[in-house]
């Protein structure tokens, strides 16, 4: 919607916004009432490697100042067995694009507009010309996600206090999981299964803890919790959105180790969010940078790390601190800020901060590029591989 320049709203402008959010709102609201068949919700992997497949993912949010993009059509993949990061400053949409993975996008104001989040679903086979069929999640009917959602995809918060409930002990939230998941199960069975699962994240008294109630827990003791009960029902995909900001550094890099450490043994992914590019140097085999709702390059982690090609990319790998530097300067930090969500200008979102523009940068906003396989960069400095100005030679 069009608004004033300046950031003033008058009431007649505010009066046009609500009108035009509730109209919004009812359409998509309206949208996830219809009854859907499993076909008009199914669609073709594009590669059957992938557990996730991000195509154009717009999610927005009706707000009485505007419509916020939050996601502004994303595109990319997770494949089966990989820690994929996503990085990016805060307020770029990495946690709307989670959320939208998991159904969970706060409604009626926040809504997946457009676009297609395909998971690879074991249940759904191949189509008669032998492809990989997915759950396509943005279209997905709500009771339908709640087979996938805590099951086949799950997800550790960053303040795993407010994500424990704080009146049961560990271990009732614990065997909880195991009964949802396997509604036959006995009350033993699953005790054993949690004291199990505590034992795997690396509680050395797995017996107490389950008697434990959250607050007699230290932050990274809860933290192990969390894993535990996100792997618990073995999970394709874990979701983990800063999972170790609100921990000190020594238990940051072993709560970090020991999800490396299980994603390898049970063989699932991770979509791992942060805003420290350190984290996703230690942990990721592909990183996802986004800015302002959109992502502006991605690749291999060894592309990102040792060929980053988008200036913004570049300027987040200056302002990391290094343990190894000796001089005593100030951290690099790029100049600027992040354009508003609500009225994103019509060209380059990162032109008012970046070191390179030039004249081609008053066109629209960039086209992404492909470098190689697995490399991609929106910004007019570079062109496809083999292109004339291919600035990556
Ligand atoms: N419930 C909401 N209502 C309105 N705007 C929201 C809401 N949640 C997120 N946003 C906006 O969406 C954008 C992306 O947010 P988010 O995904 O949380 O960023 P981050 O990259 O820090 O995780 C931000 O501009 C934020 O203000
Ligand atoms: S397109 Fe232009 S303004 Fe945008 S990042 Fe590239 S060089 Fe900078
Ligand atoms: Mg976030």
């Amino acid at each position: 919607m069009k608004k004033n320049n300046n950031n003033y709203i008058s009431i007649k402008e505010s009066r046009k916004i609500i009108k035009y959010n509730i109209k919004q709102m009812r359409y998509y609201e309206s949208l996830k009432k219809k009854k859907l068949d499993v076909k008009d919700y199914t669609s073709v992997m594009h590669d059957e490697n992938n557990i996730i497949e991000i195509e154009n993912l717009k999610t927005c949010f009706f707000t009485d100042n505007g419509t916020v993009m939050s996601v502004n059509g994303v595109s990319f993949d997770i494949p089966k067995n990989k820690i994929v990061g996503v990085v990016g400053e805060s307020g770029c949409g990495k946690s709307v694009t989670s959320l939208s993975i998991m159904q969970l996008v706060q409604a009626p104001q926040g809504q997946v507009i457009e676009g297609e989040i395909r998971f690879n679903s074991d249940e759904l086979g191949q189509n008669e010309e032998g492809q990989k069929l997915g759950y396509n999640i943005a279209k997905m009917p709500t009771a339908q996600m709640y087979k996938i959602r805590g099951q086949d995809i799950t997800m550790i918060f960053q303040e795993p206090m407010t994500s424990l409930n704080p009146v049961f002990t560990i271990g009732y939230q614990l065997d909880e999981v195991s009964f949802v998941h396997t509604p036959h199960i006995s009350k033993e069975d699953a005790k054993a299964h949690s004291i199990d699962m505590l034992n795997k994240v690396g509680i050395s008294m797995p017996e107490h803890v389950y008697k434990s109630y959250p607050h007699e827990l230290s932050g990274g003791m809860r933290q192990r919790v969390m894993i535990a009960m996100a792997l618990a029902g073995n999970p394709k995909l874990i979701i983990a959105d800063e999972p170790t900001t609100a921990l000190d550094v020594t238990i940051q890099a072993q709560i970090l180790e020991l999800l490396k450490d299980l994603q390898k043994k049970q063989g699932c992914s991770i979509m791992l969010i942060t805003h420290d590019l350190g984290v996703i140097a230690e942990m990721a085999d592909y990183v996802v940078v986004m800015y302002a709702g959109k992502v502006i390059e991605k690749g291999t982690a060894s592309e990102i790390f040792h060929h980053p090609l988008h200036p913004y990319t570049i300027g987040l790998q200056k302002s990391k601190p290094l343990i190894t530097s000796s001089t005593n300067e100030p951290l690099y930090s790029i100049p600027g800020q992040v354009p508003n969500p609500i009225n994103l200008p019509p060209n380059c979102y990162f032109k008012n901060r970046c070191n390179k523009c030039f004249a081609k940068c008053d066109g629209e906003y960039p086209e992404e590029i492909k470098i190689t396989d697995t490399h991609y960069v929106s910004c007019y400095l570079y062109k496809e591989a083999g292109g004339d100005n291919d600035a990556t030679k």
